[in-house]
């Protein structure tokens, strides 16, 4: 965590101005910590290096949804990009525009067209010719044109996870490479529609510029041709994707791989087009933890573990992909280190937090898993009917609940059993 809002102060660690310890004895543990000053200043790297040129941001509400969060980001102007109506309910409930948010996913349905109409999204983001055609459907019934871009798969092989890399052909994601013109030849067609850009998300946590730039370089290519085919585009997206720091990694800073890119895209002549970023970990991932308490060392013949209140259903991208996330703890001990896996109570294999950490612990004491606030709380479930966690936003030295921890009733409220 560089030039982190979560650092220690004689061995104690501190989230902004509270003490990382207070927090977890005044909202209890599992808890999401996030701050506000480690979002604004990831926001501000993007819009400034944006600043003055024709690019915009577009916060991919998916990697942490949290009105606060959000809110944080509406505030400063920032665009949304979606993936379903759900995702739109909170973008306007949290300030955020309509106007300036874009609509990407594989499968929308045409009810989330229609709302994400009424509520004039600026662009969506379309994948295959069936939502080309549903899209142009739901359109015509509303007596409306929907803006449109096409996902182009530049199949670039963006050297991530392969659960979350998306550019290549084998992806289900976008429409192929080759058959891109003639679908823009065949949207231009459809009287409901109004093409008006291109994009790509070539896959999460990169942490180079290059395969960005071969992605570009593809998708410039087939403006060209399409433009050539008599059809305008005015904007080009260039998805989200840029990694961060887990453990050593060294991605681009985002400053540099804005201007990066958008030298790249004048170089090549595309210079008037709008471009569109679509950061979602690189906003988030870095301006949260989740604290949890030890509450049992269970020493074994070839491992020890250190049992912890958080699990896979807090955070599942260990149990997921294998995703390292630093452990640290709230309060440092003078003792001898040992190795320990980090688990949850959950009954699977899987749930575990971390493997083989060298940490100086005892029962009770709380641990910081760092890097957590991207697709950390989101991607929460309710397995074991563990209720999900308590969501906190540090701003200097206040700290405000911006998401109640659930209660077990809530969790089968709405189910009933039968009548005889
Ligand atoms: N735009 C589109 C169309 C996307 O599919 C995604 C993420 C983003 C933007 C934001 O990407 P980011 O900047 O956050 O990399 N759950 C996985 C990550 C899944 C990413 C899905 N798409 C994880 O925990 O690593």
């Amino acid at each position: 965590m560089s030039h982190s809002a979560f650092y220690y102060v004689d061995g104690v660690l501190y989230a902004e101005g509270v003490s990382a310890a207070s927090l977890a004895e005044q909202f209890g543990t599992p808890l999401y910590v996030y701050s506000r000053d480690a979002l604004t200043r990831a926001y501000h790297a993007y819009a400034d290096a944006c600043a003055g040129r024709r690019a915009t941001v577009h916060v991919a509400v998916k990697a942490n949804s949290n009105l606060a969060v959000l809110n944080v980001f509406a505030r400063m102007g920032a665009g949304f990009d979606i993936v379903s109506s759900g995702e739109l309910a909170r973008v306007l409930a949290a300030g955020g525009k309509a106007e300036n948010t874009v609509f990407s996913g594989v499968g929308k349905s045409a009810a989330e067209m229609r709302e994400a109409l009424e509520a004039g999204v600026k662009c969506f983001n379309v994948e295959s010719i069936p939502e080309l055609h549903a899209l142009n459907e739901v359109a015509k019934s509303l007596g409306k044109k929907a803006p449109v871009s096409l996902r182009v798969n530049p199949d670039v092989d963006a050297k991530t996870h392969p659960y979350i890399s998306t550019g290549l052909k084998s992806n289900k994601f976008g429409v192929a490479f080759k058959d891109a013109r003639a679908t823009y030849a065949q949207a231009r067609e459809m009287a409901n529609l109004d093409v008006i850009g291109i994009d790509c998300h070539i896959g999460s946590q990169i942490t180079e510029i290059s395969p960005y730039l071969d992605a570009l370089d593809k998708l410039l290519e087939l403006v060209e041709q399409i433009e050539a085919d008599g059809m305008s585009i005015r904007h080009v997206d260039v998805g989200g994707g840029l990694g961060i720091t887990y453990d050593d990694e060294t991605p681009p800073d985002i400053g540099e791989f804005v201007k990066t890119l958008l030298d790249h895209i004048e170089k090549r002549g595309h210079g008037q087009r709008e471009v569109y970023f679509e950061p979602g970990r690189s906003l988030v991932g870095n301006a949260g933890v989740l604290l949890t308490r030890i509450e049992f060392l269970k020493p074994g013949e070839e491992k020890n573990f250190a049992i912890v209140d958080a699990a896979m259903n807090d955070l599942a991208r260990p149990a997921m992909y294998e995703a390292f996330h630093r452990i640290v703890p709230v309060v440092k001990r003078d003792e001898k280190a040992h190795k320990y896996d980090v688990v949850g109570p959950v009954c699977e294999s899987g749930d575990w937090l971390g493997r083989d950490r060298e940490l100086a612990i005892a029962p009770g004491d709380l641990l910081a898993i760092c890097s957590a606030g991207a697709y950390g709380f989101v991607m929460s479930s309710n397995y074991n009917t563990r209720p999900r966690a308590a969501e906190i936003m540090v701003d200097g030295e206040r700290a405000r609940l911006v998401r109640e921890r659930e209660e077990v009733t809530q969790l089968f409220a709405g189910e009933s059993i039968l009548p005889d």
